[in-house]
């Protein structure tokens, strides 16, 4: 109720100059600050709220348009450049902005580091399965120092969406459905970027968590579209990673293209003033997304320009991406006494304070020199952490004893689009070169010197184009194992790539058919950028193991894993559902008034199962792990008490593997209702054959709080509550304890 109360106020404050600015806490630049303010005119400061497109982006190239971007550089008509170019741009560029402008204010240097720069790391949401926050800190450090050393100080990343509709391609830069999870990995990732110690360590990059807010529910996954949910899931699913990044001390927060509550949120006043600045206690930059402003007339928000630029202003957008809203229109707004120059004044000071913190005063370049560029992008360290990310990201979703490969397997036929393709990466890959990346192909004769490996790029992505099918069956008559190498091309997955259908596209199933009817045991090796609808797979091939957009190399990390080298660890972040039409599925669900049961008058299909295909959490490995003894140290607790959960954990399989153990509660009953269950902790364990773990986790009041319309607040509520153990979302142990309230 709060944001709708929030609205009615701001509807009869109105939209104007009525606005105060939103004051910038005191800090050790605020002299400095001030007298920059007091020289700039108007246009420099308006300058430094827009973000122009560099010599980077294919709109802008080497001609008439770069050297228009050298003039506005010169002007102080421009404060950050979006995909600046090469590290030579980036020092020329800044040459200009600090040697030639009247102010000498430096440049941002901005670009979408989302899952590597040069070296590729697994896309996010495969990076989020391996439930392993050091490791995901670690990939996002090493993409920070190879673009600090291009001269990147501004990223673009990560995003913090949380989803649960694999139709929206951007599934694949997030971190899956699950709040919690989502935000300790957006946290991991903000450390890698940003580092501990504040923004001065030319190593890292500023982080900007995008995109705020509710993206990820847009209706049908069709992306730009409309999302419409309460203040429930507004505070209890999407908002937390938001919080979660900025108690990180993300430096940036970008506005996305959704509306929320029917308002576009790049000028969404109370949520971007009330939630974001004053209750979330936000003081970064809060930036527009590409085009965005301009977008609120196409909204039907905003008559012109100049309304959409005063309503993004006073939602304190601080910096327009891309388009030249701002730069048009705040002189008329000011000059007609419609907008309040201090709320220029308070951006710009948002800014400049940024520009202080990562020392571009005192040193514009920072770490970006060509030699840094050439010795450290793609360095044996780098590459060989990108191929443990990406062992540790693959999901083993079935087998049924085929893999690990032993060394009897002599003859493998790898057939199929994938085979030997190097287009791995998946978008998003910045300066990733894909003739850096390891094909499976390269990998599996890396691995396996010793086998004859021969190989079948076959296959359509786009239309269901006749086969040599021939080909197809000798390959894998001749083989002692087949390796399907089938999935989505990057094109699907990313912006502006939905779909409306999640199965593996094209002509691909009659290979996997063709293959079937050999006998010939198969694997098959998927990769994606969301959750598929694989069900004929899980029924047909031997194997299933899903390896995503690996990054450079994937090649060597996929033939690892089919070796045993590595046993797989990961687990779904996001529930892979039987068919399309179950979408959205998750399994932090409500219950409904009718849970399915066997009666007709029951939530459930009558064409298909109601639960997905894999659950949220599900994940295999080459061992085996039981669960037994889930005890609770008491049987009721008081708010300020904490309860402890112990379980044992075995590795009752023939080699050493991990387990991810997952924690889930249940609040039985609430003044609203609740999921059926939500992650609160996991932990992850490497066990040998034979040995076992005792576990504990400690649950205090905090982990049971969440937001209610009908408290118009956070809140704890006493009752009963179920903890629940177990390697996944659908399998767990359970026990109950009683929350009471003194
Ligand atoms: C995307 C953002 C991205 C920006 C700049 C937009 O279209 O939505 O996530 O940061 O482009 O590349």
């Amino acid at each position: 109720m709060r944001i709708f109360l929030w609205i009615f106020l701001a509807g009869i404050a109105g939209f104007s100059c009525n606005t105060q600015p939103q004051q910038r806490s005191s800090g050790p630049y605020d002299e400095q600050i001030d007298s920059i303010l007091q020289k700039m005119t108007l246009y420099e400061k308006v300058g430094q709220m827009y973000q122009c497109l560099g010599r980077g982006h294919a709109r802008v190239g080497d001609g008439e348009k770069a050297r228009d971007l050298i003039e506005l550089v010169k002007a102080g008509g421009v404060g950050s450049i979006l995909v600046p170019g090469d590290v030579h741009d980036v020092e020329e560029m800044q040459r200009f902005a600090v040697e030639e402008s009247r102010l000498g204010i430096p440049l941002f240097f901005n670009y979408d580091v989302i899952h590597g720069f040069k070296t590729i790391f697994p896309m996010p949401l495969a990076l989020s399965c391996s439930w392993d926050t050091a490791m995901v800190r670690r990939a996002h450090q090493i993409a920070a120092l190879e673009a600090a050393s291009a001269g990147i100080s501004y990223n673009h990343g990560p995003m913090a969406d949380v989803s649960r509709d694999p139709r929206w391609g951007r599934v694949m830069e997030g971190n899956g459905e699950d709040p919690f999870l989502s935000s300790l990995m957006t946290q991991a990732a903000i450390r890698g970027f940003q580092g501990n110690s504040g923004l001065d360590d030319p190593q890292t990059i500023m982080a900007c968590v995008k995109h705020f807010i509710g993206y990820g529910a847009v209706e049908g996954g069709r992306d730009y579209n409309t999302a419409d949910f309460g203040e429930e899931t507004l505070r209890n699913i999407h908002l937390p990673p938001f919080q979660a990044a900025i108690d990180e001390g993300v430096a940036s927060v970008m506005t996305s293209f959704n509306v929320v509550e029917s308002v576009p949120t790049v000028a969404h006043e109370p949520l971007l003033r009330a939630v974001l600045r004053k209750e979330l206690g936000f003081e970064g930059i809060v930036i527009s997304d590409f085009g965005s402003v301009g977008e609120l007339i196409k909204h039907g928000y905003a008559t012109n320009a100049s309304e959409a630029t005063n309503q993004a202003l006073t939602g304190t957008v601080d910096i327009e991406m891309q388009s030249r809203n701002y730069h048009e229109n705040i002189q008329q707004l000011i000059d007609s006494g419609e907008l309040d120059e201090r709320i220029i004044d308070e951006a710009v000071g948002r800014i400049l304070q940024k520009k202080f913190e990562l020392g571009l005063f005192e040193n514009p370049y920072r770490f970006a020199t060509a030699e840094q560029t050439d010795s450290l992008t793609l360095s044996e360290t780098h590459r060989k952490m990108a191929r443990e990310s990406a062992e540790r990201s693959m999901v083993l979703l079935k087998n049924n004893g085929v893999l690990p490969m032993g060394n009897s397997v002599k003859n493998i036929a790898i057939i199929g689009p994938f085979a030997d393709s190097k287009d791995i990466l998946g978008r998003w890959s910045a300066k990733g070169d894909t003739s850096d990346a390891i094909s499976l192909y390269t990998g599996m004769k890396n691995q396996f010197p010793g086998a004859h490996i021969t190989k079948l790029n076959v296959g359509d992505f786009w239309k269901e184009s006749p086969l040599k099918e021939a080909e197809i069956i000798k390959a894998a008559k001749n083989a002692d194992l087949v390796l399907l190498a089938l999935g989505e091309p990057k094109e699907m997955s990313a912006e502006a790539a939905s779909r409306a259908t999640l199965d593996i596209p094209g002509n691909q199933i009659r290979i996997a058919e063709l293959v079937k009817s050999t006998g010939k045991p198969s694997v098959l090796v998927l990769f994606n950028g969301r959750p598929l609808t694989i069900s004929w797979y899980q029924e047909n091939v031997d194997a299933i193991l899903d390896v995503w957009f690996p990054g450079t190399e994937g090649g060597n990390a996929i033939a690892r894993v089919l070796a045993g080298e590595y046993n797989p660890s990961s687990k779904l972040t996001m529930t892979f559902p039987r068919h399309v039409g179950q979408v959205p599925l998750y399994y932090n669900h409500y219950s409904t008034g009718r849970p399915a049961a066997s009666s007709q008058y029951s939530s459930k299909y009558i064409d298909i199962p109601n639960g997905p295909l894999y659950p949220f959490g599900f994940g295999l490995s080459y061992t085996t792990f039981s669960y037994s003894n889930l005890k609770l140290n008491r049987e009721n607790i008081t708010l300020g008490d904490r309860i402890e959960a112990s379980v044992t954990v075995t590795n009752i399989g023939n080699v050493e593997g991990e387990e991810i153990v997952q924690l889930y509660i249940r609040d039985h009953v609430g003044e609203i209702v609740r999921p059926v269950k939500e992650l609160k902790g996991f932990r992850k364990i490497l066990l040998k054959p034979g040995e076992d773990q005792q576990l504990s986790f400690v649950i205090d009041a905090k982990m049971l709080q969440y937001w209610s319309s009908v408290s118009d607040d956070y809140i704890t509520e006493s009752g009963i509550f179920s903890v629940m153990v177990g390697p996944n979302s659908a399998e767990v142990l359970s026990q109950t304890f009683e929350l009471i309230h003194e």
